[in-house]
């Protein structure tokens, strides 16, 4: 890695929902000062309470060498935009509304230096066309953080049509410091990679329930004992080279023909988001949930990423790594 020193670069992080503080609490432990920006009066209680929930949790793992107090102290929170003037990088991550992300770059724009990185956690609207809300958007660019952003190792980086890649190399070197192992899309991809992927997935299994093929619970089953036993230890392609190649060519010839390909949204998702139904969060969703099963998946889930997490780390990615274990 190039030489960075996270504690000489202070990052801005505008928005304190759900993933803007899970973030910033990545940042934190890389090292970073961190100047956040409340843009709703909500988020100057809910974001420190978020904050310091995800820390113990970090102290919980192991991730933490100092006391949370310390990574605590880094962080400035604030209404007011003028606290972003001396940041290196800002970071937006508000709803998914290109207006309010629009006002968004325009106050940031106003307060920060001209060499400052400015980029947009969004899961779906395209970077070039977020930059053309700005004034230089060779200084913008995608950061797509998984959840939870502390623990997951993924980031996606996306340059939009107009990124001066010298930016997106910068941003991509420092992902390494936040202990991620992040991939540098150079073109403007729809969707970025991990969403497309799972996007044809669902497509596949939303088919299957409507032609009464197989059932949720079938599907899901399936997903989480088949690819959910090999796939934090490798990714589609190495596993396909494990398996020896030699039938697949065949399969892709017959079953490829059979996939779906429809632009449809799925009838039950439609009749869902009408219902206004939220899953675990409504106790209704694709499934329903007694108030019990819903707190229970809440705190599985809570506790599985903190184990995915550890035994990830027993199996590095770098391939002169994985044998650490063995
Ligand atoms: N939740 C995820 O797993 C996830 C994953 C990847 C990317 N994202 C993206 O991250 C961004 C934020 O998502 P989130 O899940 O944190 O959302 P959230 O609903 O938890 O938080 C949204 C935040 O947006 C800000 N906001 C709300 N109304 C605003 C307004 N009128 N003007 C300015 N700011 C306002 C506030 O800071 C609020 O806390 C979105 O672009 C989303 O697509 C979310």
């Amino acid at each position: 890695m190039k030489n960075i020193n996270t504690n000489e670069i202070t990052v801005g992080v505008v928005g304190l929902g759900l993933m803007g503080s899970s973030f910033i609490v990545s940042l934190l432990i890389a090292g970073h000062e961190v100047k956040a920006i409340a843009p709703i009066a909500e988020d100057l209680t809910t974001g420190p309470d978020r904050i310091n929930n995800h820390l113990l949790i970090c102290s919980r793992s192991g991730l933490l060498s100092d006391p949370i107090e310390s990574y605590a102290s880094r962080l400035s929170i604030s209404e007011d935009y003028s606290l972003l003037s001396e940041c290196d990088l800002v970071m937006e991550c508000v709803i998914e509304l290109p207006e309010v992300k629009k006002s968004v770059y325009n106050k940031i724009e106003r307060i920060v230096g001209r060499q400052t990185v400015i980029t947009s956690n969004t899961s779906a609207i395209p970077i070039s066309h977020l930059q053309t809300y700005l004034s230089h958007p060779e200084r913008f660019l995608g950061i797509h953080w998984a959840e939870p952003a502390y623990l997951s190792k993924f980031m996606e980086i996306i340059c939009g049509d107009r990124t001066d890649t010298l930016y997106a190399d910068w941003v991509y070197e420092l992902a390494h410091c936040w202990e991620k192992e992040p991939i540098l899309l150079r073109k403007d991809l729809r969707g970025f990679v991990a969403n497309r992927l799972m996007y044809a997935v669902y497509r596949e299994g939303f088919v299957l329930v409507e032609n009464g093929q197989a059932t949720m619970d079938d599907i899901d089953k399936a997903f989480r004992y088949d690819p959910g036993s090999w796939m934090t230890l490798m990714g589609i392609f190495r596993r396909m080279d494990f398996m020896g190649l030699k039938d697949y060519s065949e399969t892709f010839k017959a079953v490829f023909p059979l996939l779906s390909n429809t632009g449809e949204v799925p009838a039950v998702m439609q009749q869902i988001v009408e219902e206004n139904a939220r899953g675990t969060q409504s106790l209704k969703g694709l499934y329903e949930y007694t108030p019990e099963e819903a707190k229970k998946w809440d705190d599985a889930f809570a506790i599985f990423t903190e184990d995915i997490h550890q035994l990830a780390a027993q199996y590095p990615s770098k391939r002169e790594s994985i044998s650490n274990k063995i």
